[in-house]
């Protein structure tokens, strides 16, 4: 099983309390956090796009660094993990961002790739004067289809002539062409793991609920089929955040804390903010947001427990069928790195990576 890290390029990463750790997202934070990822043997950190956050008693979002610039920053300060940065597609012609990539690959070669968001939340396209009307909602996966496929013709031919409907190329070029850079999604809808199966590599599940780390089989299930419908073999990746203390009751104390401080005005603006897509099928990921209001983190499952706890359940997690890796957040990231690289790791039965664990233990 691979492991990823969900850099928290907005303040205060994923817990939406006030009691929570508060932080800002800043360059530095972001790139000892994947310095940490790279020394312990993950493989791979991912960066999100965001351009409004949620307000509330905690300011949840309001800040945020930019996901091209940052990654590529970090990519310049890293040797070996891969870095996926996150596009939403309304904001940037996917000939630019065709560019954009492949300078970063430039940087990087072969560890850079691309999260495609066709965007769950109305107001932030409103705020930057980019909202197409809510059509967008409709027809978004078919456009996302049409910016995969000229930037995939950029990467590999260097040239687009392309004429879709949402989407125009005519002789646009690239030059250099990048090593190679991977594609991928995290819609939990039909449509989007349709696009991935089709346009992707990798699709990202949302973990849920607290210690149920197979629960989203059947999504890992339903992405797997898509990818045979298309022919192809499609990764499936999921999302938790681990809480992990040196015991049970010490880590279920300190969630528990965290949800005597949720941010309720937080949450009630990023139900808002799914709320505009009328077109919502059972499993969009807008609707668990819009349902999830009452718990600090409604977008992920969650780990809690002592470090033993959570190996046990990471384990659990790694015999899923057809699972490639899991991507982590933490409650506070650089302890919480730490801790998984060093208590946590060591004690799973899957993949254990001591020569990086005692690498960043001994400060090299
Ligand atoms: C791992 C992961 C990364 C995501 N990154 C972003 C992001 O950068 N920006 C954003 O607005 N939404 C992001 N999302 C939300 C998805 O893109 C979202 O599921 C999608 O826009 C809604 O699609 P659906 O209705 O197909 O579920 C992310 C979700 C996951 C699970």
């Amino acid at each position: 099983m691979e492991f990823g890290v969900f850099l928290p390029i907005a303040n205060n990463g994923w817990l939406m309390s006030r009691n929570a750790p508060h932080y800002r997202p800043t360059f530095e934070l972001n790139l000892e956090i994947a310095r940490k990822a790279e020394e312990y043997g993950f493989s791979f950190a991912l960066s999100m796009v965001r351009f409004l956050g949620f307000g509330g008693d905690t300011a949840h979002w309001d800040e945020s660094l930019e996901s091209f610039t940052m990654m590529a920053g970090i990519a310049a300060l890293t040797r070996r993990i891969k870095l996926f940065s996150s596009v939403a597609i309304l904001t940037m012609p996917p000939a630019v961002v065709a560019r954009m990539a492949s300078t970063i690959d430039a940087i990087a070669p072969g560890r850079f790739g691309v999260n495609i968001v066709t965007g769950w939340s109305k107001p932030e396209f409103v705020s930057l004067g980019i909202w197409p009307g809510d059509e967008h909602y409709k027809h978004r996966y078919e456009h996302a289809s049409e910016y995969v496929q000229i930037m995939r013709s950029l990467w590999e031919t260097g040239e687009s002539t392309f004429h879709g409907v949402h989407r125009q190329t005519e002789g646009a070029k690239l030059r250099p062409r990048p090593r190679q850079i991977e594609i991928i999604g995290a819609g939990q809808s039909i449509e989007g793991m349709k696009f991935v199966a089709e346009q992707g590599d990798y699709n990202f599940i949302i973990g849920l609920g607290i210690n149920m780390p197979c629960v989203c089989a059947p999504i890992i299930d339903r992405l797997i089929k898509a990818g045979m419908q298309s022919g192809r073999d499609i990764g499936a990746m999921t999302l938790f955040m681990i809480i992990a203390e040196d015991s049970d009751e010490e880590a279920w104390a300190k969630w528990s804390h965290y949800q005597a401080g949720i941010d309720h005005a937080a949450l009630r603006t990023a139900a808002e903010f799914a709320s505009h897509n009328r077109t919502l099928s059972e499993q969009s990921s807008s609707n668990m947001i819009t349902q999830g209001v009452g718990s600090v983190n409604s977008n992920m499952g969650t780990l809690i427990g002592s470090y033993k706890t959570v190996a046990r359940l990471l384990d659990e997690m790694a015999e899923m069928e057809g699972l490639s890796g899991v991507m982590l957040t933490f409650d506070e990231f650089l302890t919480g790195m730490d801790k998984f690289g060093q208590k946590i790791r060591p004690l799973m039965k899957s993949g254990i990576s001591r020569e990086a664990t005692s690498s960043v233990a001994s400060g090299r």
